[in-house]
């Protein structure tokens, strides 16, 4: 291989021809896509495009009538969430997943809490309180994320310090790809800035990143590969260095013909 020749990418995780109805409703007609590793892909398209549908089939929560999913090369068969998990996939949902009553640490922690390294506290089940502190405290940090203390109750945090602290999560424990449905959606201008600055470094620590978002801007900023979905199908991939906001916009609306050939595209030559 020469030294020009450029390295074939890696692929994280891939989805082939996913196809999902709700009765007479065709939410996914054969959508595919690729996550490359270390990279963040946008997904986006209009409302009803299928995009949530898409991210539930990747996380497990919806079981798709056809189509083959591949994590790592491998092909895998998530019939729930625990599936896609323990496959190294974490989900963050926009109207997430924290619960109030509890503090960042327990949040950090929900499900699967680190058991205590004492033996026969292990046996009671007891969980290991300092350990999950100290490892949470840990990770904040080096994400950058601003908590004033991992003990408090998370309730009166804000949208921002909530999505950040749900994506440390994600961090913490599905090192490998983090999936985001609109995780900027709710969050002002600041706040959205440090959810897309975390998202970066979720990149630089080598996780694979899916996001889905309505906002143009952000995603040419913060992601390195689009895919545009139409009416249930993936029609085109580009990478970010070719787009500009004004053209994903025309993938979206039909105004830029589809790289594959659509319904419309067949209904316009009968015509
Ligand atoms: N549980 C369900 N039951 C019936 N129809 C559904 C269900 N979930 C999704 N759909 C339909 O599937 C299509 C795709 O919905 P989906 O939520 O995936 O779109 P989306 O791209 O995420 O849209 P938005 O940008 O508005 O979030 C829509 O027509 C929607 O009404
Ligand atoms: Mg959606």
């Amino acid at each position: 291989m020469s030294d020009t020749t450029p390295a074939t990418p890696e692929i994280a995780m891939s989805a082939r021809n996913i196809t999902r109805r709700y009765g007479a409703v065709v939410a996914l007609a054969d959508a595919s896509m690729e996550l490359r590793k270390g990279e963040v892909m946008g997904l986006v398209g209009d409302n009803g495009a299928g995009k949530s549908t898409f991210l539930k089939v990747l996380s497990g929560a919806v079981i798709p009538d056809a189509g083959d999913i591949r994590v790592g090369g491998e092909l895998v068969n998530f019939r729930r969430p625990a599936d896609a998990l323990e496959a190294g996939i974490e989900t963050v949902y926009q109207d997430l997943a924290l619960v109030d009553t509890m503090s960042a640490v327990q949040n950090v922690y929900l499900g699967r809490e680190e058991l205590s390294k004492n033996p026969f506290l292990r046996l009671l089940n007891v969980v290991n309180d300092g350990g999950m502190r100290k490892r949470s405290r840990e990770v904040l940090a080096e994400l950058g994320v601003g908590i004033q203390s991992v003990n408090v109750s998370v309730k009166g945090m804000s949208g921002g310090q909530r999505q950040c602290l749900a994506i440390a999560r994600a961090l913490l424990w599905g090192r490998q790809i983090v999936i985001l449905d609109e995780p900027t959606a709710a969050l002002g201008v600041r706040e959205s800035a440090q959810v897309l600055d975390l998202i970066g470094r979720l990149r630089d620590h080598g996780v694979s990143v899916i996001l889905v978002s309505h906002n143009m801007q952000q995603l040419v900023t913060v992601a390195d590969r689009v895919t545009v979905m139409r009416l249930g199908r993936s029609i085109a991939t580009r990478d970010v260095a070719d787009l500009t906001p004004e053209t994903i916009v025309g993938l979206i609306t039909g105004a830029i013909p589809a790289d594959v050939a659509t319904p419309e595209d067949t209904a316009a030559v009968v015509r």
